[in-house]
């Protein structure tokens, strides 16, 4: 047959400067014509490193692909709609984007959500394991706290899971974090970075403000303050969209970020560091989001010094939130277990 040309840059070979890298990676967002997934793959295909954009919905995606493919970068994007164009659409991607499932509204807890998510992840990720064992995956579909443990079950039970890869995307809650103490603080935005642990729902998520960068004092009410607004910062979005759904613009600049931050470690980039819900060694809990740094292999380290020295207030909060988010877990493990 043809010689198959590499369809990869080399990241030893370092583009001449001043070029921009060529775009070598492909992605596939599963619920792309949503709320979350449209604005997602616009971001995404701004990006100069991303070669192809899959894009696949149960519905409307047609028109979608069609109307981001006349933006001028170099993404070549296609559709695939309905269950029967799954799995072409996730041959040779490198990572999976799931943000397909119901929103929130008003009054609704993120667990409410799990009767009709739980089964479309599951789904998803089947056939991600199917057709393509070894991409990356990006889960945003909620309850995070149990669509991860049950992508993870998924993969298991056909025999590819490789927990390096694996991430339930956290990232608006740093994004939150970050915004809301810069303008608390008068802070440059670009500087602010802190780190959010334990998982994506109510207490379960926890802002280490005492590791704010840089560094940075507050008061007990500005921490209490600021701990519940980033806690309900999906709430406050809930509810000012009074039925619409959940955040979809911010929840995709997180998600686009995250997803750079995925590809520029699988390009070789060895500074790459995120909060992630992953499977875990940090706590006794078997999945818990730290920060994690990145390589080209997935998950090379987790950041442990983030748990040292700890407040009183953020240790507190901290054991607080473990039942909960085990339970959570627990859910989402049993939910797959019991399908079988
Ligand atoms: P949306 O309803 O606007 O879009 C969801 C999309 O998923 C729709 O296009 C729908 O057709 C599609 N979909 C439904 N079932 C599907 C299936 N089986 N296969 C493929 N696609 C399917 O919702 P949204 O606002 O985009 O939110 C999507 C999810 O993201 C929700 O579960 C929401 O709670 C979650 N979310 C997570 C975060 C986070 O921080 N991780 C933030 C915001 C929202
Ligand atoms: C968020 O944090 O905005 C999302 O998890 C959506 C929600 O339901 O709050």
């Amino acid at each position: 047959g043809k010689p198959s040309l590499p369809r990869k840059v080399n990241s030893n070979q370092s583009s001449p400067k001043g070029q921009v890298r060529a775009a070598a990676y492909n992605i596939a967002v599963l619920g792309a014509a949503g709320g979350i997934g449209q604005p997602l793959s616009l971001l995404l295909k701004m990006s100069p490193l991303v070669a192809s954009l899959n894009l696949y919905d149960i519905a409307n995606v047609k028109g979608v692909a069609a109307d981001l493919s006349h933006c001028n970068t170099p993404a070549q994007v296609s559709a695939f709609t309905g269950f029967a164009e799954l799995p072409d659409s996730l041959k040779n991607v490198d990572l999976i984007i799931i943000p397909a499932g119901v929103p929130r509204k008003p009054g609704m807890t993120r667990d409410d959500l799990f009767k009709i998510n739980a089964g479309i992840v599951r789904t998803l990720v089947e056939a991600a394991a199917e057709h393509a064992p070894n991409a990356w995956i990006n889960i945003i579909s909620n309850p995070v706290n149990s669509t991860v443990p049950i992508a993870a079950e998924v993969l298991k039970q056909k025999g590819v899971y490789n927990p390096r890869k694996l991430f339930g995307v956290t990232t608006l809650d740093v994004v939150r974090a970050n915004t809301f103490v810069a303008q608390k603080k008068n802070l440059r935005l670009i500087d602010v970075d802190v780190p959010v642990l334990g998982g994506h729902a109510g207490i379960t998520i926890l802002p280490l403000l005492s590791k704010t960068r840089p560094a940075v004092e507050f008061s007990p009410e500005e921490i209490e303050e600021l701990t519940v607004r980033i806690q309900n910062g999906g709430t406050e979005v809930v509810e000012a969209k009074a039925g619409a759904g959940s955040a979809t613009l911010s929840m995709a600049y997180a998600a686009a970020r995250f997803a750079e931050s995925c590809i520029r470690a699988l390009d070789g980039d060895e500074s790459v560091y995120e909060c992630s819900f992953v499977q875990s060694e940090v706590t006794e809990l078997p999945f818990f989001a730290s920060r994690v740094k990145l390589c080209k292999e997935g998950v090379e380290a987790f950041i442990n010094a983030d748990l040292n020295g700890l407040t009183d207030y953020e240790q507190t909060a901290l054991e607080a939130l473990k039942p909960e988010l085990k339970a959570s877990i627990e859910k989402g493990i049993n939910f797959v277990k019991q399908s079988l």
